[in-house]
């Protein structure tokens, strides 16, 4: 079989594809209330260093296997290694990638369901003029419904498997070309809004007043891991985007477009956020329910706040599922090229099963809401941490070390048009900064 593994109709559809996978529920949920936790700036310091020395050069990575292989992630790298002469246990890179992706995608299809259900309660209007109280019942009884937060994980992984089963064309590529733009749209109208709330000067010496003494081990190794799990690194979803790309694609510009964007969503979301913390007095340690709890409140008091928050709710849904399509396309490409069930069955299949092991993340929240005895956490917080802290940079680590150590070293440079200076630079940073810096983090957390 030669047939040509298809390819992204555009550059510009890709780096919508790639900024869609990137943008998500990691920059506007995860980020803002991780921070919150760990005590703002340092964090946010330790996150854009890791997103510059590490993440960077682990997304070329990435997206140069997907491209060399021009196969799922599983095949590229069985593939890869077999031509650069090396073990075949370089399959188990790709194996462990496409697993992660698949995990991930279960919880955060809660999480994404969780939007769904707040973008109608704004729409209805269920916010106005409501308290603390009740805003903060409204989140609770959310989470103490296991039918409800089933049904809107269920929704929400059906728009998912409905658009990745139309294949790349008909399903990936025509929805981020509606949403990205949509989504760039309303990310400058809720910025706009948040700058004239006030506290803006408070929100930003929260994220950039850097504090040395709140650096700890806990809080290097979460910002690492926030870096992998927002630029989509580590989870076989940029192999796999990658693997539709062609030659003329340049790797390096497209990742600083990529990495420049999330960036920019994930700094507007703290800044959209804490100056409404600040504004009402409330915890910035909120956790996983902070934007669920302090942003319907501010909705429900300020002027054309069912119309605001409908469209906030709106851009995270729509962040969610260009995030979604990413994670479920490894498994969804594995499947189709490796099976004879055709893509629609062959994304179907996989849905199900990611679907069944979200529910089991649902539950956590309220059943099976118990710590795990021995782990000390629920099936959701243990899901969420073993793959962005442990998994995500483990796969990222092996992704750049194979591109850096194993992959014919000229050939990666002229892959990338560089040489003199730059080329210098690009085999530091990817031979030795990114895994040096891993491996410290990993090192620095166990601490
Ligand atoms: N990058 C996405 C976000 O920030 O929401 C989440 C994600 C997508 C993580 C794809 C990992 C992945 F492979
Ligand atoms: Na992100």
């Amino acid at each position: 079989m030669t047939k040509q593994h298809q390819h992204w109709g555009s550059r510009l559809t890709f780096i919508m594809a790639a900024t869609g996978s990137a943008v998500g529920l990691g920059n506007i949920w995860k980020f803002p209330y991780m921070v919150g936790e760990s005590g703002g700036a340092a964090f946010v310091l330790v996150y854009l260093l890791c997103i510059a020395a590490i993440g960077m050069p682990v997304l070329v990575a990435e997206w140069m296997l997907g491209r060399r292989g021009q196969k799922n992630p599983i095949d590229t790298m069985r593939g890869l290694a077999r031509d650069n002469g090396r073990s075949p246990a370089w399959t188990l890179l790709g194996i462990s990638a496409v697993l992660v992706g698949a995990v991930i995608l279960s919880f955060y299809s809660v999480i994404g369901g969780w939007s769904l259900y707040y973008t109608v309660q704004a729409g209805a209007g269920r916010f106005a003029g409501q308290d603390a109280d009740a805003i903060a019942g409204l989140f609770n009884q959310m989470l103490a419904s296991p039918s409800l937060l089933l049904l809107a994980h269920t929704v929400f992984m059906l728009a998912t498997v409905a658009i990745v089963a139309r294949g790349l064309k008909g399903g990936i590529e025509a929805s981020v070309r509606l949403l990205m733009p949509t989504l760039a749209a309303l990310i400058v109208i809720l910025l706009g809004y948040a700058a004239t709330t006030g506290h803006f000067g408070a929100a930003l010496s929260y994220m950039f007043a850097f504090n040395f003494n709140s650096i700890s081990g806990d809080v290097v190794l979460a910002a690492m891991g926030q870096a992998f799990f927002t630029l989509s690194v580590g989870a076989g979803v940029m192999i796999a985007y990658g693997s539709y790309l062609g030659k003329d694609t340049n790797l390096l510009a497209t990742a600083r477009t990529v990495i420049l964007f999330d960036t920019v969503f994930a700094l507007a979301a703290g800044m959209i956020i804490f100056p409404i913390v600040f504004a009402n007095g409330l915890e910035t340690s909120e956790g996983p329910g902070l934007i669920f709890i302090t942003l319907p409140l501010a909705f429900a008091d300020m002027f054309g706040g069912t119309v605001i928050g409908l469209l906030f709710f709106v851009l995270l849904s729509f962040a969610a599922l260009t995030s979604s399509i990413s994670l479920l396309e490894p498994v969804a490409e594995f499947l189709t090229e490796r099976s004879k069930m055709g893509r629609p069955r062959a994304t179907i299949a996989a849905g199900v099963v990611i679907w069944a092991l979200g529910i089991a993340a649902l539950l956590s929240f309220n059943v099976w809401s118990a710590p795990l005895p021995g782990v000390g956490l629920t099936v959701f917080d243990l899901l969420d941490k073993v793959t962005s802290q442990y998994m995500l940079p483990l796969n990222g680590l092996f992704a750049v070390i194979f591109v850096g150590w194993v992959l014919n070293r000229q050939s990666v440079l002229d892959e990338l048009g560089l040489s003199g200076t730059t080329a210098l630079l690009w085999s530091v940073l990817s031979r030795l900064i990114a895994p040096l810096g891993v491996a410290v983090v990993f090192v620095a957390g166990l601490l």
